[in-house]
């Protein structure tokens, strides 16, 4: 009997020991003094719970390292994102996000950077690719995807690092097109200023009515340099932040008013009358003041232009838009002789007129509508030009409704 509970006991005292020795090696405490026999269970029940505790201060410590990796890669000023294991998005930074908004599914959708991805995974190793997305506005990306060889705490995998490239290049695009359009369009005026710089220093010297007449054309010449290189500043302007949302709001009744105040005196003085009908009430819309109003003045100042003598301009602007894709649509129309079919494709081409002489005798830089459709491209509207030959030509901008510099205009 004795013999039997001396064994028992012994197999327990062994249990316990077994427990304990492994209870120290899970604390990394190691070999640890004998204890007596009576405090046992206790302290068992101590290392126990010290385990329980460390195991979730681990967990804890790993829940925010995660999060710290998270929010590091969150406010990283490069677009980045982060994909899992399976190429999924794990997350997309909030640079990504604003420039690319909705539209991260379809640069990841990009062949070519679906392509870079896959070597990356395959080969382990860094992929840099430059593609350009079509639409909503012409974009230059530049990405590079960072195979992590090693599964962060999150599941992330690899990194894509996208860098816009549009800026540069349409830097780099409108260097070309200055020397090639612009000095072109410079030349006509300047060749002419010189030319009676000539004749006035020679045949011209000694007559003070000849004089005065040429130094008249040649204020109109100096006149026309000067406007054709403020529309080629403010088309280079806007065109270098074309692929940038404008951030601002803008109250579309206010500035159409003012707008058309601004124009009565002067089509007042070609005998023409404006037909104003703006809704009463307008949604305020995600736009640029200024260059909102750049749209409105050179379409009404072509519609003055190109319009006839004690014509009407109707100016209007009303909440229009297809069901999920609000928006304000503002119509500019004359009732003057209109353009002719062949033109309207090529009209918001920069320099292109349909008559150059009475463009040039108007004092238009061919600019104007060029302008227009940029302003329009940057705001993720559409600029619709319709016109019957002989009755009327009308320009309409639809511009969408949604928050600032979110892509709630792009839906398609
Ligand atoms: N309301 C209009 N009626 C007739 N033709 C127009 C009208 N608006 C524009 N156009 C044509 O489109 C051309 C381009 O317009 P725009 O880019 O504003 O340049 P600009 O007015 O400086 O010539 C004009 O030269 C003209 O031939
Ligand atoms: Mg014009």
């Amino acid at each position: 009997m004795a013999g039997l509970f001396g064994l028992v006991w012994l197999s327990l005292w062994r249990d316990v020991k077994r427990l304990e020795a492994a209870l120290g090696a899970a604390l990394g405490e190691g070999e640890r003094p004998p204890w007596p026999w009576w405090p046992w269970f206790r302290r068992l029940a101590d290392d126990i719970e010290r385990l329980a505790r460390g195991r979730s201060e681990q967990a804890a410590t790993r829940a925010r390292l995660a999060q710290a990796g998270a929010l590091i890669v969150e406010r990283l000023p490069d677009p980045l994102i982060v994909l899992g294991a399976d190429r999924s998005v794990r997350q997309a930074n909030g640079a990504a996000r604003a420039a690319f908004g909705e539209d991260i599914a379809a640069v990841l959708r990009h062949p070519t950077l679906r392509a870079a991805i896959d070597r990356a995974y395959t080969e382990r190793a860094t992929q840099s690719v430059a593609f350009s997305l079509p639409v909503p506005v012409q974009r230059e990306v530049r990405a590079s995807v960072v195979h992590l060889l090693q599964e962060l705490p999150d599941g992330g995998a690899a990194i894509v690092v996208l860098a816009d490239r549009s800026r540069e290049q349409a830097v780099e695009r409108m260097r070309a097109d200055f020397v090639a359009n612009a000095s072109h369009e410079l030349r006509t005026p300047l060749a002419s200023l010189i030319g009676f710089i000539d004749t006035l220093r020679g045949p011209a010297a000694d007559d003070p009515a000849a004089q005065a007449r040429f130094l008249g054309i040649m204020a109109e010449q100096a006149a026309r340099m000067n406007r054709l290189i403020d529309d080629l500043l403010r088309l280079s302007r806007i065109e270098v932040d074309e692929h940038l949302p404008p951030t601002s709001r803008v109250d579309l009744r206010a500035l159409l008013l003012r707008l058309a105040a601004a124009f009565e005196v002067r089509l007042a003085e070609r005998g023409m009358r404006l037909d104003l009908a703006l809704a009463e009430t307008l949604p305020e819309i995600p736009g640029d003041h200024d260059q909102i109003v750049q749209v409105g003045q050179n379409l009404l100042d072509n519609a003055l232009k190109y319009g006839r003598d004690g014509g009407i301009v109707r100016l209007a602007a009303q909440a229009t838009g297809a069901p999920g894709r609000p928006g304000v649509a503002i119509i500019v129309e004359d009732d003057g002789p209109g353009i002719p079919r062949d033109h309207l494709p090529r009209l918001t081409e920069r320099f292109y007129r349909v008559d150059k002489g009475r463009s040039r005798a108007a004092g238009g830089t061919g600019l104007g509508l060029a302008i227009v459709k940029h302003v329009v491209n940057r705001h993720r509207g559409q600029l619709t030009i319709e016109s019957e030959e002989g009755h009327f030509a009308r320009f309409t901008v639809w511009l969408p409704a949604g928050e600032p510099g979110s892509p709630d205009g792009d839906k398609k």
